[in-house]
């Protein structure tokens, strides 16, 4: 451990991270079943799933490294919510992927944005600069393959069949995500995390921006 105080909240934060990179790995899975025959899109879509499972890697690699292990801490949200709700969006993305891209759109945004505040306030952190070097540098690599994300999931909202019902879960996966992030002080489920946050530098106004913002961008492809 390099770590001179506070290293669990650092910690505690990437483990988030590294879950929600495995999320959006598994929630390609039936994407990439839909456009089987179509073999552009689906090394297009299989090289996206492939670097959000790389990222994962690279961020349990960076904690296993720098801190020991991940903090594999299940939230309420991952207990109700996640466990049965991936499963069915497994079935409607198999038939209808349209609100995959339109919420997968969202948290590329979220992602580029909030990584690149993780990678200001490690410049003040109180961690040996192996570490932040380390941070930084995972960051960073994550960061350049998102961007190219957040461009094909544009292309594939333009590309993708957009049904009446495909339009409401996109809406309904939007709210859904808002939820999930929400970092009001009436987000029980998130106080855990939030505190975290906040040790590293992140206030509950700044992280409920980077939300709203992703949102806002995401409504204006549906
Ligand atoms: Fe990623
Ligand atoms: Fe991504």
């Amino acid at each position: 451990m390099h770590t001179k105080e506070k290293p669990n909240s650092w910690n505690r934060v990437l483990s988030s991270i590294m879950k929600t990179e495995g999320t959006e790995d598994l929630l390609l899975t039936p994407v990439l079943e839909y456009y089987r025959d179509d073999q552009k899109i689906y090394h297009s879509l299989l090289r996206h799933k492939n670097d959000e499972s790389k990222h994962e890697a690279m961020l349990s690699n960076l904690l296993k490294k720098e801190f020991g292990s991940p903090v594999l801490k299940a939230t309420f949200t991952d207990k109700v919510l996640y466990k049965k709700l991936l499963n069915t969006l497994s079935q409607y993305f198999r038939k209808n992927p349209y609100p995959c891209f339109i919420l997968l759109y969202a948290v590329e945004v979220y992602s580029v944005k909030f990584y690149q505040s993780a990678i200001d306030r490690v410049k003040n952190a109180t961690l040996s600069e192996t570490t932040k070097n380390e941070i930084t540098n995972t960051l960073s690599e994550i960061i350049e393959d998102e961007r190219s994300h957040i461009k094909l999931m544009a292309e594939m909202i333009k590309y993708s069949n957009k049904s009446f019902f495909g339009v409401l879960f996109s809406y309904g996966l939007l709210a859904f995500f808002k939820i999930d992030m929400c970092m009001s002080k009436l987000a029980l489920y998130n106080r855990d995390i939030q505190w975290h946050l906040n040790e590293i530098g992140f206030s509950r106004k700044e992280m409920a921006a980077f939300v709203n913002h992703s949102i806002k961008i995401s409504l204006t492809k549906i």
